[in-house]
């Protein structure tokens, strides 16, 4: 395609995003369109023929996740569909996490992240990852829909073995991700039946049963926005809230700069998400033939939005590798964006922000020990290793 350059395989790699980048708005490769900069990548995320649902199957299809039972339950998932029945399944969701009726919880997930904190078995050697941010989502979605606190681990482990290989494409974990898919419906499934029988009260899964009862969805509808907010709500979280605090730990001057104004962790979390998103692609594939900043997709062509590179676009965000909070920024990349964003993102940005208050009342004098490890894929970035002191 004239115009724009020609890679085989886009990488994740810094300097290579950066020397694209400096070329033009995008380039092609083998899979398609690679978006670089922002104003053209939220074009593409708003884009109404720029659909979403195939996407999702399209990383299913890659893992091996083909047919059966597994396939026909993720194709009657959120993620994956299109059109009415999309519309029957995000309205209620949309409702469940607006603003509102999640901003009344956060002193009740300031209480759960202080209890994680009390639990820490030794400051002077804190796994940032094991002792925090595998704990804080699960316990979360555990008092959201009123589930025995003790169901944690089993959460969080269920999140991850679903998702992590379908996000990774890591082959090897095919069945695991299939089994737990499985479990995970047998679990939201039964919790649902306990909160009917038990009587309904002001919790989520009460209210995502309610929104069944007044013919919102149907039961299927339910179990699948069940499900949905179990899977997405926890491995994502654990993952950027790794990421926002290596960030802010990189440099012991960010940390004392939280620590000492407060007020500065929404902001300081913003833009430690920026330069480093849970997200590093968002994939979308054109539905009819369509027209990107004057680039032209036939139906069928795909299109990806790298938020590596789009995030740190120096139009957009000048000085874009520097971590400066007081930019007067509207928000980067890192829950998508359009008709598909980030449902969960008010609930994200909540968690983020109390457990990070938290963490550096606590710990003002935290510092890493060793260097953060991560699995950097082309979709998403994992938390392997993020280990800190305190007291020492
Ligand atoms: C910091 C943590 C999180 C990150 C980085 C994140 C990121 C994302 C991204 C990038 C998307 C895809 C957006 C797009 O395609 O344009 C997404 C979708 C979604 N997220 Fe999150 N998310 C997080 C937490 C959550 C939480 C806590 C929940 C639920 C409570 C949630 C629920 C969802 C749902 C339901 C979708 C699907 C929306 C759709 O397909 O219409 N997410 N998220």
């Amino acid at each position: 395609m004239p115009g724009l350059a020609h890679v085989d395989v886009l990488g994740t790699d810094r300097v290579t995003l950066d020397r694209l980048s400096a070329q033009g708005w995008a380039v092609t490769s083998a899979r398609g369109l690679e978006v670089l900069h922002f104003a053209p990548a939220v074009a593409a995320l708003e884009h109404p023929s720029l659909a979403k649902g195939v996407s999702f199957q399209r990383r299913l299809d890659d893992l091996g996740i083909t047919e059966g039972p597994a396939r026909d339950d993720w194709d009657r998932m959120l993620v994956t569909t299109e059109g009415t029945h999309r519309r029957a399944l995000r309205r209620p969701f949309a409702v469940l996490l607006a603003g509102p009726q999640v901003k009344r919880l956060t002193a009740d997930l300031r209480a759960i992240i202080e209890g994680v904190l009390d639990d820490i078995p030794d400051p002077a050697d804190i796994d940032l990852m094991a002792d925090i941010a595998w704990k804080v989502p699960a316990r979360v979605y555990c008092h959201l829909v009123a589930a025995p606190l003790d169901q944690a681990p089993l959460v969080a482990q269920l999140s991850d073995r679903t998702l992590a290989p379908i996000l990774t494409g890591d082959h090897a974990r095919r069945q695991d991700s299939i089994d737990a898919f499985a479990t995970t419906r047998d679990f939201v499934r039964e919790h649902l039946g306990r909160r009917r029988r038990e009587g309904l009260g002001e919790d989520f899964a009460s209210i995502m049963i309610r929104q069944q009862i007044e013919g919102l969805q149907t039961e299927d509808e339910l179990i699948c926005e069940g499900i949905a907010l179990l899977q997405a709500s926890v491995d994502n979280t654990v993952h950027q809230l790794g990421l926002v605090l290596g960030v802010l730990l990189s440099d012991p001057a960010r940390w004392r700069s939280v620590v000492a104004e407060p007020a500065s962790i929404p902001a300081a979390i913003e833009e430690a998400m920026r330069l480093a998103p849970r997200f590093n692609t968002v994939f979308r594939q054109a539905s009819a033939p369509t027209e990107l900043n004057g680039h032209a997709l036939a139906a069928g062509d795909w299109v990806f939005v790298s938020t590596l590179a789009a995030n740190r676009d120096p139009e957009r965000f000048p000085d874009p590798h520097g971590f400066r909070p007081d930019r007067r920024m509207t928000r980067a990349l890192q829950f998508g964006g359009g008709p598909y964003s980030c449902l969960g993102q008010t609930l994200a940005r909540i968690e983020l922000q109390e457990a990070i208050s938290a963490i550096a009342a606590r710990f003002p004098a935290l510092r890493m020990t060793g260097d953060l490890a991560c699995h950097v894929t082309n979709a998403v970035t994992e938390v392997t290793r993020l280990r800190a002191s305190h007291g020492l």
